[in-house]
């Protein structure tokens, strides 16, 4: 078993940190915010994440826990990971800041025999032309610097179940010595890795979350044409996915993927290809589509509804999706903005992730505690995030309803809940199906 420092204590860091002490390894996190590793070190989750809570009780403080001084996290330990965020800048371009501050704090610790592994999701190249100069500069033997990159593939909500059994490891390392030491540390997992240099293994990653983004951006576009149709795009995909050259993954149609990373991911590899000259025509595309998205939502209430001023919508769910209070990127906020701007007043509901939208975006919007009161009085509601309650609601809660529209942004409803709502004379709108 290995002992590992885990530099950055966000959501990356956390969770792989907490999953690699369940192996059976020694790590600790490191982090500048002292009130995080404070909360860390008592047990407490900083982040809602399924499992995550056990498993820090089942390791901090034994196998896990976390300092804000890097140099005592470093001493005696064979591995140094990297796992800071990597935000977008303005322009849409990533921001290298605490990768390379993170690496400049690394460097004076670092012992002949460590390895430094960026977990961080970075842009094909910035290991070896970003990371590796900042150690070799401040490394007390610059000769010795090993270094490996290891993308990471967790899926928020379900990120310790991800972690625990990954669907493949990409180590990405300039020796094979390197690579087979990092290898070991995932025995236990039984996933298959795949050992390439460490730019190719940036460039897996972005490359992975731009086919993602792709995929439900081809479904939205087919969905579109499909409401057209009178025809359900699902049913479309069902039989599309059937081919196993295609997959069904990462083909439902609905308001668009929103998140931290495949928003960020495909805004800074289109920078990417900007910077070198080469035109990112499916890249823009995919953007395009997304964006519409949430418009072409706010554009079919408004006609359902025969205008939006003055009336109140039910907006269902704002986390960018279920299991989780992440609200970054949410395509909640593009809907409630389109619709305050057609003058509807707008009410929202979240099991968990209303607080977070309350401190992240200003907007003019009242809060409901439970789902039956968003959708008492209101003319119509939309479900923005396909939350496993809103497909328990009973009829009674929509019978409170002033209005009779219900548009399923992503397909929550059960199949029983929509039949009922027909049957009841209520207008339900599938998006990628239409009223049908
Ligand atoms: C994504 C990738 O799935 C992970 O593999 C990757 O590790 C992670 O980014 C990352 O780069 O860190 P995540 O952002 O947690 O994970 O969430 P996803 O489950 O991919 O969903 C992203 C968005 O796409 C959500 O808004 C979701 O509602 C939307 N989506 C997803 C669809 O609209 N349709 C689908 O079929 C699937």
């Amino acid at each position: 078993m290995a002992r590992i420092a885990m530099v950055g204590t966000g959501y990356v860091g956390l969770v792989t940190g907490v999953v690699f002490a369940e192996l059976g390894h020694e790590v600790v996190g490191v982090d500048l915010l002292r009130e995080r590793v404070a909360r860390i070190n008592r047990g407490e989750p900083p982040i809602h994440e399924d499992g995550l809570a056990e498993l820090m009780a089942r390791n901090v403080p034994e196998r896990f826990r976390a300092t804000t001084d890097i140099a005592e996290a470093m001493d005696g330990a064979a591995f140094v990971f990297i796992a800071v965020g990597t935000p977008s800048r303005e322009d849409g371009s990533i921001d290298l800041s605490h990768v390379e501050r993170a690496s400049a704090d690394i460097a004076p610790n670092l012992r002949p025999g460590q390895i430094v592994v960026v977990k961080s999701t970075v842009v094909p190249g910035t290991t070896r032309d970003v990371v590796r100069p900042i150690l070799k500069r401040g490394a007390p033997d610059p000769g010795s610097v090993r270094l490996a990159m290891v993308p990471e593939f967790l899926r928020e909500g379900i990120a310790v179940r991800d972690a625990m059994s990954p669907g493949r490891i990409v180590i990405g390392a300039e020796d094979r010595s390197v690579a087979s030491a990092v290898a070991a540390l995932f025995t236990g997992t039984d996933a298959p890795v795949l050992v390439t240099d460490p730019t190719t293994a940036e460039a897996i990653k972005y490359a992975s979350n731009t086919l993602l983004a792709l995929k439900i951006s081809y479904a939205n576009e087919i969905g579109a044409l499909c409401e057209d149709l009178g025809i359900d795009v699902y049913r479309v995909m069902e039989g599309v996915g059937m081919d196993p050259r295609m997959s069904r993954y990462f083909l439902n149609a609905g308001l668009g993927f929103g998140g931290s990373c495949l928003p960020k991911d495909t805004r800074a590899l289109r920078a990417v290809f900007a910077d070198r000259g080469l035109e990112p025509l499916l890249l823009d595309a995919l953007h395009a589509v997304n964006d519409r998205q949430a418009l072409r939502a706010v554009s079919s209430l408004d006609g359902l509804l025969g205008g939006l001023r003055g009336k109140r919508v039910a907006v269902m769910g704002v986390a960018f999706k279920a299991n989780t209070d992440d609200v970054r990127e949410t395509r909640a906020v593009p809907v409630i903005m389109g619709l305050l701007q057609r003058g509807a007043e707008v009410v929202v509901h979240d099991p968990i992730a209303s607080n977070n939208l309350r401190e992240m975006y200003r907007m003019d919007v009242a809060f409901a505690t439970t789902a039956r009161e968003a959708l008492e009085g209101s003319d119509a509601v939309v479900l923005q995030t396909d939350w496993p309650e809103y497909s328990e609601l009973d009829a009674s809660a929509f019978e409170k309803m002033r209005g009779r529209v219900v548009y399923d942004g992503r397909r929550a409803l059960s199949a029983t809940q929509v039949t009922f709502l027909r049957g009841r004379g209520f207008t339900v709108f599938l998006h990628g199906a239409g009223v049908q």
